[in-house]
């Protein structure tokens, strides 16, 4: 006789977590300004900003960008500089040059209209197997997966995956899953939801679409990495880490590298009301952003005198602390100490233009550099 296994370790059912998943985005989707279309473009911008940033940050660029380059064709023609500026503050800027890259070549080659295809989708620089998924789902409501951290962290959980789930045959296995899941969820067009006022619109000809984001919503709103709300949560009852106590242990993801601290040093020299700046060059972190003259200093004493001294030739007349800034990205924990340095007559050093205050403030500066911008214009206000 075949016994029934016990419940604490039979497998979730997918037509449920499926049913369940779609019930829970119908009532609880927030209303984001992406969720209000289904223009591939649209969509695609806010994919591509949504990466490594949070969704409070992105509804203001996202909304900038759609009324300063309503469409394709308005981003394969924009200048370098407005793109930059629209990204500005947003950081990894390689995102924003491919996506200008993409639609030179959905201009060039598709004749200015969105890809539907995801192999196509999946040609075009800055668009990975994620990206291509997320809007061949989201916009045409394929049953195409997607997998990125928050559907990993509800993906382990649910199914109690202990193994890491960057490692390969794991990761194929999630991505398998989450096929499952978004195949499953097309075949539920007949599942009846309660909306209130038509929100998420599309009701069932759009269950794809909602089931890859109500796994993306799931995860920023209640399968959190730390603390998650399992009590509201849709598929606690199927949940293996809930039902085992191990939300803390999944995913088991590999340690991160510990951040490496570096220190630089910024001379915001003025002369006459203007100020030297320069641009970051091609190939470089933050390669076409603004910035104040500055090194490195980690590991050295940081005399600004003496890097005057050496970068410009003769003595400051006034130089002065203006503001410190600490900025982490990636792995590593940065400190810029600039200062304000009232030159003599120098020529501006190759590389390096002088600009006024308004002018600064048309271009688009790196995170860091954009504070010490603001705290030279403070400076010069009184303020
Ligand atoms: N994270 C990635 N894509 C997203 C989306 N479309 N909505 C909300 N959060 C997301």
């Amino acid at each position: 006789m075949v016994r029934p296994k016990p419940t604490a370790c039979s497998q979730p059912r997918v037509s449920e977590l499926v049913a369940q998943l779609l019930v829970w985005f119908a009532g609880n989707a927030r209303d984001l300004p992406w969720r209000r279309t289904r223009n591939p473009y649209a969509v695609w911008v806010s994919e591509i900003m949504l990466q490594q940033t949070q969704v409070k940050t992105v509804i203001p660029y996202w909304n900038r960008w759609q009324q300063a380059l309503p469409t394709i064709a308005d981003v394969a023609g924009a200048e370098p500089a407005k793109i930059h500026k629209l990204w500005e503050g947003l950081g990894y800027y390689t995102r924003v040059r491919n996506l200008q890259k993409a639609a030179q070549l959905i201009v060039a080659q598709h004749g200015g209209v969105f890809p539907e295809n995801f192999t196509e989708m999946l040609a075009l620089p800055g668009i990975g197997r994620y990206t291509a998924g997320a809007i061949c789902s989201i916009a045409f409501n394929q049953p195409t997966p997607i997998l990125d951290g928050n559907v990993i962290r509800v993906l382990t959980r649910v199914f109690g995956i202990a193994e890491n789930p960057k490692e390969k045959t794991t990761n194929e296995r999630l991505w398998r899953l989450a096929g499952e899941l978004v195949t499953e969820a097309q075949k539920q067009k007949l599942l009846r939801l309660k909306r209130q006022k038509n929100w998420p619109p599309g009701g069932g000809k759009n269950f794809c679409s909602w089931l890859n984001q109500s796994l993306m919503e799931l995860g920023a709103l209640v399968c959190t990495p730390r603390q998650p709300q399992c009590l509201v949560c849709p598929l606690h009852t199927q949940c293996a880490a809930f039902r085992t106590g191990r939300t803390q242990s999944l995913p088991n993801l590999p340690k991160r590298q510990a951040s490496v601290a570096r220190h630089f040093l910024a001379l915001v020299v003025g002369q006459d009301g203007k100020y030297l700046v320069r641009q970051r060059p091609t190939g470089q972190v933050n390669a076409h952003l603004w910035e104040f003259p500055n090194v490195e200093t980690t590991g050295k004493p940081a005399d600004p005198r003496a890097q005057f001294q050496a970068r410009f030739g003769g003595a400051p007349v006034e130089l002065a602390p203006l503001l410190q800034v600490k900025h982490a990205i990636t792995n590593y924990r940065m400190t810029l100490e600039a200062f304000l340095v009232t030159a003599g007559k120098i020529p501006a050093p190759a590389g390096t233009v002088w600009k006024t205050p308004s002018q600064m403030q048309a271009l688009a500066f790196t995170s860091a550099h954009r504070k010490v911008l603001r705290a030279l214009i403070a400076r010069i206000k009184g303020v």
